[in-house]
């Protein structure tokens, strides 16, 4: 079993009791940005403890996760930048836009543990895919660490296609990562 969700708690009632339907999925605005940060530390700790070390993860969180550069980030992205909000509660997040090469990349997707499962990463996907369809982009790559199976079956179960994979490094720390794409144009 993948690291992912070690160490977390199970659903809280009161999150189990709202219907899905409560979920609003929309361009993150610049008061959502201490949501989403707590969304991507407690996610991030919960998905990739025992895959990445620690250290590492917490460096990324500080470098890539602070405020300032959330703020940076969302002018970039503009409506590339998506939350999942229950009651104006950051539950999950997606950001996706444009990549070094010119190709309509997800970056990231991330939603709480306890809000897994439950159909909001694929209302996050469906809301990118529209985005990137909206800049006329013919296609999304998405990279995923290779060890973490259960993205990579949330991918799949998409209809993303392998690309194939690459090694990488978090700190000092070698991995390897899958690519995967999916059409955007005539879907
Ligand atoms: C991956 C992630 C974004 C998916 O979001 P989610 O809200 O849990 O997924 P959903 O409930 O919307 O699932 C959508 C579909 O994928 C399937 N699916 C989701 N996770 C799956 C898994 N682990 N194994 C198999 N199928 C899975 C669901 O069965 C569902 O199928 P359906 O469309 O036929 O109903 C979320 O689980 C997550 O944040 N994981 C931890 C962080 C992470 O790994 N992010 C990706 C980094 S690259």
């Amino acid at each position: 079993m993948p690291a992912q969700c070690e160490g977390e708690g199970k659903t809280p009632p009161a999150a189990e009791r709202l219907p899905a339907g409560t979920v609003t999925v929309r361009p993150a605005r610049p008061d959502d940005l201490p949501g989403l940060q707590e969304v991507a530390r407690r996610t991030w700790r919960a998905t990739y403890t025992g895959l990445i070390p620690d250290a590492d993860i917490e460096r990324f969180l500080e470098r890539h996760y602070s405020l300032e550069e959330l703020g940076r980030a969302l002018e970039r992205l503009g409506e590339g930048m998506l939350v999942a909000a229950v009651d104006d509660q950051v539950v999950g997040y997606a950001t996706c836009g444009v990549n070094r090469e010119g190709t309509g990349e997800l970056f990231a997707i991330y939603v709480l543990p306890e809000w897994q499962r439950r159909g909001v990463g694929r209302r996050l996907w469906q809301r990118a895919i529209e985005h990137l369809r909206s800049l006329g982009l013919p296609e999304m790559v998405v990279w995923v660490l290779a060890a973490n199976e259960p993205a990579r079956r949330f991918y799949e179960h998409r209809g993303a296609a392998l690309l194939g994979t690459r090694a990488f490094t978090v700190g000092e720390t070698p991995l390897e990562e899958a690519g995967y794409v999916v059409r955007l144009a005539g879907r």
